[in-house]
């Protein structure tokens, strides 16, 4: 997100006395919709077999600092799903979720509208910390992250969980939170595999930095194949009005060719010079679509930054110039047909070196936290939401003891990543479909399990 504020973390201490027992069995959502879900095969996303570009948007309304998950209030997403219905859109990314809240009827909305999700697993309260990472890699952390997944995997349109957002920036020191990042990546494939879910894809949305930008995007698809991400985000501000070439995303195509998974913009949309987002029109050509699955405008609502489209006040929007532009934009250029000359296999690159604007000298990554274990047999439990003091000060959860060997990650469960199963483009729809859960846990042993959690 632009000009990201971490809010001040809130006095408030989450009350334990309220803990119930957990559901054994998630709540089935209410199947009305039948919006097909997208897979990844080879560098590609597929509507079953068709290559799925993602032409969407960003969306936070209130920014990070109203700290508050519009998918949880039907009254805030359907105002807002009449505008990215009016749009064309056909994704939105959530940066802040609650995962104690219930999304039924606004995921259903977004289905019944065509639009699928993704959604940040963290949020300011239970983040990593970039400058000081391990003891932010903590039980509490992954529980929250867990209970994240949790909440949302359920729904056929959710698209793609991100394991983190700019959390290496500019600053140099940052680059040495990428094993955190990585193995919070990991976890995340890990726990979705062993929850027996859907094989919904786990990837990072990276920052707007031109001195680390490869080599994180290299970090996070080098390794075993449990080390690596589903895909690559990363946000990208340098179009401002120009073309294909003056902009460099020439350049950012011929370096991410071969690359080896699917990429996408998770910000798109530089101010600078005015905007008729001719990004739509270069990002659904064939310039771009071997290597790019389409991106994210950032983003819907205005905020100070100056970067929504819709200035809203209470149930009202007002459309801003921006917002017929945005719409021309994606009418005019509609997903091409056919593969976009995708690459139908998927492969690990290199690990990048230690230099001057990267500091990790290692392979390794931090083991998973000892207590946080639990969570793949067990379930994560009861989501904090976002209340409580949050995490980044929670080491007493529970941190990582030392390195993990590579392929500690690997899971037994049936769900397929994608780079297991790259040779049989969209194939793996009719598996994906099926969300089998075997939740064999008693309420009692999970109210020990959770209530263990918070109090550790
Ligand atoms: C990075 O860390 C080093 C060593 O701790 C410190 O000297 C330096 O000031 C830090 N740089 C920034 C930009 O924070
Ligand atoms: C492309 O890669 C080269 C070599 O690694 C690098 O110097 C350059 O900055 C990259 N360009 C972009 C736009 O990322």
């Amino acid at each position: 997100m632009r000009s990201l504020t971490l809010m001040p973390v809130l006095a408030t201490v989450l009350s334990l006395g309220t803990a119930k027992p957990t559901p054994t069995k998630p709540e089935p959502p209410s199947k009305r919709a039948s919006l097909p879900t997208v897979t990844m095969s080879g560098n590609a996303f597929w509507q079953g077999k068709d290559r799925f570009y993602i032409r969407g948007i960003d969306y936070q309304p209130g920014g990070s600092s109203a700290m508050a998950d519009p998918l949880a209030d039907p009254n805030v997403c359907k105002r807002d799903i009449a505008e990215f219905k009016k749009l064309g859109v056909n994704t939105v990314r959530v940066y802040i979720t609650d995962n104690s809240a219930n999304h039924d009827e606004c995921m259903n909305e977004l289905a019944d509208a065509g639009i699928y999700a993704i959604i940040d697993a963290n949020n300011p309260l239970y983040s990593l910390n970039r400058l000081d990472p391990g003891p932010s890699y903590n039980t509490l952390y992954l529980q929250s992250v867990f209970a994240t997944i949790d909440a949302f995997i359920k729904y056929d349109n959710t698209l793609a969980f991100f394991s983190g957002n700019e959390v290496i920036n500019d600053n140099v020191n940052s680059t040495l939170a990428a094993p955190y990042v990585k193995a919070v990546t990991r976890d995340m494939r890990q726990y979705i595999k062993s929850r027996n879910y859907r094989s919904v894809p786990v990837g990072y949305s990276a920052a707007d930095v031109a001195q680390n930008r490869m080599q994180l995007a290299h970090y996070m698809n080098c390794g075993t194949d449990d080390e690596r991400s589903d895909f690559f985000a990363f946000n990208d501000y340098s179009w401002c009005n120009t073309n294909f070439h003056e902009s460099g995303w020439d350049q950012k195509v011929k370096n991410f060719t071969g690359y080896g998974i699917a990429i996408f913009l998770s910000e798109y949309g530089c101010i600078t010079n005015g905007r008729d987002f001719g990004e739509v029109k270069a990002l659904m050509s064939s310039d771009m679509t071997p290597v790019y699955s389409g991106g994210l405008m950032y983003e819907y609502a205005l905020e100070d930054n100056g970067y929504g489209i819709v200035k809203i006040d209470g149930d009202k929007v007002e459309e801003q110039p921006e917002f017929k532009k945005f719409a021309s934009a994606l009418s005019a250029n509609p997903a091409p047909t056919g593969d976009g000359g995708f690459t139908s296999t998927t492969k690990a690159v290199a690990c990048p070196t230690k230099d001057a604007n990267w500091l990790v000298d290692t392979t390794l990554l931090p083991a998973i936290p000892e207590n946080a274990k639990k969570f793949m047999t067990d379930g994560a439990g009861t989501g904090p939401g976002l209340k409580g003091s949050g995490s980044q000060n929670a080491a007493d959860s529970g941190t990582s003891a030392g390195d993990a060997q590579p392929g500690s990650g690997a899971a037994s469960g049936s769900s397929s990543s994608s780079s297991e199963n790259a040779a049989a483009p969209a194939g793996r729809v009719a598996l994906a479909g099926i969300d089998k859960a075997p939740f064999v846990i008693t309420g009692l042993v999970m109210l020990l399990t959770l209530t263990g959690t918070l109090l550790l």
